[in-house]
């Protein structure tokens, strides 16, 4: 083993620079490593994936590699997790910086979770009347969770069908984190609104009364993404005069309001098929992360392309995976150093397994 390359000489680097470096080592590496990039990458990382996707697609890469020994997760920690659960035990998932987390992902939390359940059980009979679904932006502890209690994980391409096939299982969803997604697919479904609840953690009993966890069909975690929270009804209503006949296309993580305003709705895999399949000439307006709507503007410059708000909307921990952090990985590995491994703990990790096993049998 050689000396541990340094992550901060990497920023004195220019950017012609940091590609060859890491272009370099890419090529050295060859096949005993994969680098996945979510959608949501800046640019100069992004280019140097070797398979992008939605969480969903990645899910599925993550096990389709078995000769790379490392998988370089260029995305966020709950994603590096899934690499984890779902690749062979002798590859290594690696996060580029621990600190690319998710705050949604970061709203729910195992003992929060558990204490719900504990709480239902004093209304009603959760093992026999809710299945729990966590959306995969979770930690691996609640995809545990829901892999106990015969419940299983959704992405933002799959949850109608996951939602379909909760409802052939028992009478009532416990939907966490994502209040948003869980109530947006669930209308899809044709679910009412007075049909879903709020739980609010930090309430007894989620704030709820006995009769209204009774009543409900789907039960919603009090969890949202800050980035998608951002989007609003008058920014759509404002395109629409700017723009008559435009294409708007917002991520299920916005708001019910929003959504029930866009033409269309869709995965980050989703927006870019959607864009990427219309006519040239044709206009959309689109509502999510921001990184990913200046790549299909510059990818398609015979469509117009608008992001919804007039705001910037940024993931700032997807922004944390920068092209130093993953030069330094890179070279390290080279090295014979393995920074930032994620590794979920065996027993967490075989329950997660069925969960996610259970999703992507079902989708
Ligand atoms: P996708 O599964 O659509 O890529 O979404 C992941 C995410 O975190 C969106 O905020
Ligand atoms: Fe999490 Fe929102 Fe960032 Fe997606 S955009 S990773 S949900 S904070």
């Amino acid at each position: 083993m050689n000396t541990p390359v340094a992550l901060e000489p990497l920023y004195e680097l220019d950017d012609a620079q940091l590609d060859a470096r890491i272009e370099a080592a890419k090529e050295k590496l060859g096949e005993s490593c994969v680098i996945l990039g979510h959608h949501y990458q800046r640019e100069e990382v992004y280019k140097f994936a070797d398979l992008t996707g939605d969480s969903l697609k990645l899910a599925r890469l993550a096990s389709q590699r078995p000769n790379a020994k490392h998988i370089v997760f260029c995305g966020v920690h709950f994603m590096a997790e899934v690499a984890d659960i779902l690749s062979s035990p002798e590859q290594i998932a690696i996060l580029p910086d621990l600190n690319a987390g998710c705050s949604m992902a970061d709203m729910a939390d195992l003992p929060a979770v558990e204490e719900c359940w504990k709480q239902l059980a004093t209304v009603i009979d959760p093992e026999a009347s809710v299945t729990p679904i966590t959306y995969v932006n979770s930690a691996a502890d609640l995809k545990a969770f829901c892999g106990d209690h015969n419940g299983t994980v959704c992405t933002s391409s799959n949850a109608e069908h996951i939602l379909t096939w909760a409802f052939d299982q028992r009478e009532k969803v416990l939907f966490f984190p994502d209040q948003h997604l869980g109530r947006n697919a669930s209308a899809k479904l044709g679910v009412p609104l007075e049909k879903m609840v709020v739980w609010d953690p930090n309430e007894e009993m989620g704030g709820l009364t006995a009769e209204q966890i009774k009543e409900a069909k789907v039960i919603l975690w009090h969890g949202f993404c800050s980035v998608h929270q951002m989007f609003q009804p008058q920014h759509i209503d404002m395109w629409r005069e700017r723009i008559p006949g435009v294409n708007v296309m917002c991520h299920p993580e916005c708001s019910y309001e929003v959504c029930q305003k866009a033409d269309a709705l869709g995965s980050t895999e989703g927006i870019q098929a959607a864009v990427r399949a219309g006519a040239p000439g044709s206009k959309w307006v689109i509502g999510t992360e921001l990184n990913l709507v200046n790549r299909l503007k510059h990818e398609m410059p015979d469509k117009e392309i608008h992001f919804l708000s007039p705001s910037i909307c940024m993931c700032s921990t997807m922004f944390r995976i920068d092209p130093q952090h993953l030069c330094w990985t890179l070279e390290n590995l080279l090295e014979g150093h393995v920074v930032n491994p994620i590794t979920v703990p065996a027993r967490e990790a075989a329950s997660a397994k069925i969960a996610l096993e259970r999703m992507l049998a079902i989708v």
